[in-house]
């Protein structure tokens, strides 16, 4: 399979935006790319799965499938966070499948499955039960089966890492920490607090119809604000604005986020109608920073979007070569949640984000298309656009290690 993929054509999509070019198409389509992708970018790279929130008491738990992996995060007897294989070490079933509510009519759906709270797993299917850490502590009628050791078996253990919030798993045991990779990050985003912010009305879209980097790459770039959302984006351009141009951070090898500043027009703007945040400003924002947007890319799942009076996440999960899961979430301090009208507020706010759905979603199910056209061709790059060969070069990077380490 490897053979079939140049390097030297990757090697092209490497560098500043001034000489580099996109990336061959069929990294956007090819199946057999793809499992060469999530070999070389996911098996070995910290995967946001949620926040810290999710997580509160002991036993609480949610499921996530970072790169299409059944996972279970949960906080265990001692209060500590721990991430596990929710696979079945008896016969491959997920032990956090939820079998409720399944009826004639959607009995061969995907699997949901749960979250929630709980004292252990237990697996539907045969009963093997495993406490929080993920040790089986109990097999019916396995007795006489002398191959069997129940001290070794358990739910496969999964790294896990807390960071402003953001809880993330890796399934290299032996990766490097992440927390030092997002100094610069962390620097720059300190008064927005995340890690004190509340994750609210959380969604997940579990098919979408485009490759996972070209979610990525339109969430992160500038270019596209002006253009393509004409109108409702005018409050903060996409150059941004006199005396305040939009940038990106500088990405230098170890840094382990990308991200941009867009600066608006208005103080406190915000995504809707009104151009207006609909709630009030972030208690430790500079004005400077009510005055503008950051983009952020913990690669390769997570998005961190940041304006005056809130934050929101998106994890991209790829599922298949022209599929992802998309799950997103606003974040807000958590007085902000009981000011009269909350709900209201936030049901205009979510409306507001439709506007730009609605624009980028159709498009980025066009570019799909484009992109499996025999005319596709490769992106020559705008400044507004800088921050996409940086990701090239980030990808790039993790193909060659993979391609030369065989
Ligand atoms: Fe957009």
């Amino acid at each position: 399979m490897n053979s079939s993929i140049d390097l030297e054509e990757l090697l092209k999509s490497r560098g500043s935006y001034k000489e580099a070019i996109g990336l061959p198409p069929r990294v956007y389509n090819d199946p057999d790319f793809f499992d060469f992708e999530i070999d070389s970018v996911f098996a070995s790279e910290w995967l946001c799965v949620g926040r810290e929130e999710q997580v509160q008491e002991i036993g609480d738990y949610f499921s996530a499938k970072p790169a299409g992996e059944p996972v279970v995060v949960v906080r265990n007897s001692e209060s500590e966070i721990r991430a596990m294989s929710s696979v079945c070490p008896h016969r491959g079933m997920c032990v956090t499948a939820d079998l409720d509510g399944i009826d004639d009519q959607n009995m061969l759906e995907p699997t949901k499955f749960l979250s929630g709270n709980a004292r252990y797993f237990r697996c539907p299917y045969h009963w093997w039960v495993f406490n929080l850490d993920g040790e089986l502590t109990g097999a019916p009628e396995m007795k006489d089966t002398d191959c069997f050791v129940m001290e070794d078996t358990g739910l496969a253990k999964i790294a896990v890492e807390v960071w402003n919030g953001f809880i993330f798993v890796n399934f290299d045991e032996n990766a490097d920490p992440l927390g030092p990779s997002l100094a610069k990050l962390e620097n720059a985003v300190a008064n927005y607090n995340l890690d004190s912010l509340k994750t609210v009305d959380p969604a997940v879209i579990p098919d979408v119809p485009f490759n996972w980097k070209i979610m990525i790459e339109n969430f992160m770039e500038m270019y596209h604000n002006s253009r393509l959302h004409k109108g409702i984006h005018d409050w903060a351009p996409s150059a941004g604005v006199p005396g305040a141009p939009s940038s990106y951070s500088d990405f230098e090898p170890g840094d382990g986020a990308m991200f941009g500043f867009n600066p608006s027009l208005e103080i406190d703007g915000g995504f809707n109608p009104t151009y207006k945040a609909l709630f009030p400003p972030l208690p430790n924002l500079s004005e400077e920073e009510r005055q503008r947007v950051v983009f952020a890319f913990v690669p390769p799942t997570l998005l961190i979007g940041m304006q005056a009076d809130s934050a929101f996440w998106f994890t991209v999960n790829p599922t298949g070569p022209e599929t992802h899961e998309l799950s997103m979430a606003y974040l807000f301090p958590e007085e902000v949640l009981e000011i009269p009208l909350f709900d209201e507020l936030l049901e205009a706010a979510i409306r507001g984000v439709g506007y730009f759905n609605r624009q980028d979603i159709p498009t980025n199910i066009a570019t799909q298309l484009g992109l499996s056209s025999r005319f596709a061709n490769r992106a020559h790059y705008s400044w507004q656009e800088a921050v996409i060969p940086q990701f090239n070069s980030w990808l790039v990077d993790h193909y060659e290690k993979s391609l030369k380490g065989r």
